[in-house]
């Protein structure tokens, strides 16, 4: 029988966290009353001691709009490898059993996590060694598998659309063409969707390795019909065909991964270059992942919260909320982490774009 459940937020930050943690608060506390605390800062919270504050209905009130998460998050500290100093470098340490037993000390029955593919699958580890763990899906990137799609996805999409509505004019203005570099490391569902929604001319995704020498012709050819500016829409992730991915910095020690960023200077520089046609880049970064989160993700964190909650009454651990069509379902943790939800190159989003006349890099 639950009494008192945890909740943390692991991973990037995303639109709709607050949404999640209100639903299982009030979920928890007015039918079922129960207790709640949050864990602080994601795992961290349980690798330093229980970092918690308990959560009650005045404590979520007024967040449903707020982005971020007011329990705070770190896509570090992964307890299966985690880095301790060793004279001038690190060494990788399994602490999980730190974790396990500073959730027993927080004094939760259950514990719900909120992440994306990495914190996801340390969840499924420790609900292996017995700690009771209901997951809920987070990324903006839309990269996982298992649910039809994540919270925060919606209002990146949102937020790059406006920001292509607004580059459209200056464009036009100037006669430029202006690159566009979006988030999706792996997955270029973001660039896709937003890039259809905002009328791009040139969409770049890392599942479909593009030619420069493609893209120029893309362009050459608008300007023969006589247009004269140029949006081009590209993944961070994105990769010219036989090249890398353009990483900022290297994943550290205790960095959990490479940053990536830069592949928008490089197809700007390219098309400047071969067409002589002035051009800039904007990258928009971070602006993706904060701010209000759109209507559609407050409600979709809202039902992941409200259905984890009944998850865990149900005894259902080791599952993970999931929106299969119109409906929120228990789906295995396992199933969303075990292969990466990506765009497919002969789908019907990919065929729409190009079926649109918008150049997809091949
Ligand atoms: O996974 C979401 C994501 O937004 C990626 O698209 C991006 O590469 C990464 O997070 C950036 O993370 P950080 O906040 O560590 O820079």
């Amino acid at each position: 029988m639950i009494k008192s459940i945890a909740i943390l937020t692991g991973g990037g930050d995303c639109p709709g966290l607050n949404a999640v943690i209100r639903g299982v608060v009030r979920a928890a506390i007015i039918k079922r009353g129960w207790s709640v605390v949050g864990i602080q800062d994601g795992f961290d919270g349980l690798i330093h001691g229980p970092q918690t504050i308990p959560l009650d209905l005045d404590s979520v009130r007024g967040i449903l709009q707020r982005g971020g998460t007011i329990l705070g998050t770190s896509n570090r500290g992964n307890p299966f490898r985690y880095p301790v100093p060793e004279g001038e470098t690190f060494k990788m340490v399994d602490i999980s059993q730190r974790v396990v037993d500073n959730f027993r000390k927080a004094g939760a029955d259950a514990l719900v996590v909120a992440g994306g593919d990495g914190t996801l699958k340390i969840a499924r580890r420790l609900n292996d060694m017995g700690v009771p763990v209901v997951g809920v899906p987070k990324t903006i990137d839309n990269d996982l598998c298992g649910t039809d799609v994540t919270f925060g996805y919606n209002t990146a999409v949102g937020v790059v659309t406006e920001a292509l509505d607004r580059l459209h004019t200056t464009a036009e203005s100037h006669h430029r063409a202006i690159v566009v570099e979006v988030m999706g490391r792996d997955a270029g569902w973001i660039a896709l969707e937003s890039g259809i929604a905002g009328s791009a001319d040139v969409i770049l995704l890392p599942e479909i390795p593009f030619h420069i020498e493609q893209v120029c012709k893309h362009i050459d050819q608008r300007r023969q019909d006589g247009r004269r500016f140029h949006i081009v829409v590209v993944a961070e992730g994105a990769v010219p065909v036989g090249g890398h991915k353009v990483v900022q910095a290297t994943a550290g020690q205790n960095c959990g991964t490479e940053r990536l960023g830069g592949i928008g200077h490089q197809v700007a520089e390219a098309i400047q270059r071969r067409q002589g046609i002035e051009t800039r880049t904007v990258v928009l970064g971070h602006l993706q992942r904060g701010g209000t989160p759109s209507a559609f993700d407050r409600i979709l964190g809202s039902r992941f919260g409200v259905k984890a909650v009944e998850l865990l009454e149900r005894g259902e651990f080791g599952k993970m909320v999931a929106l299969v069509g119109r409906e929120v379902l228990a789906t295995e943790i396992d199933l969303a982490v075990a292969t990466m939800n990506r765009v497919d190159p002969q789908g019907n989003l990919v065929h729409t774009a190009e079926a649109l006349g918008i150049m997809v890099g091949r």
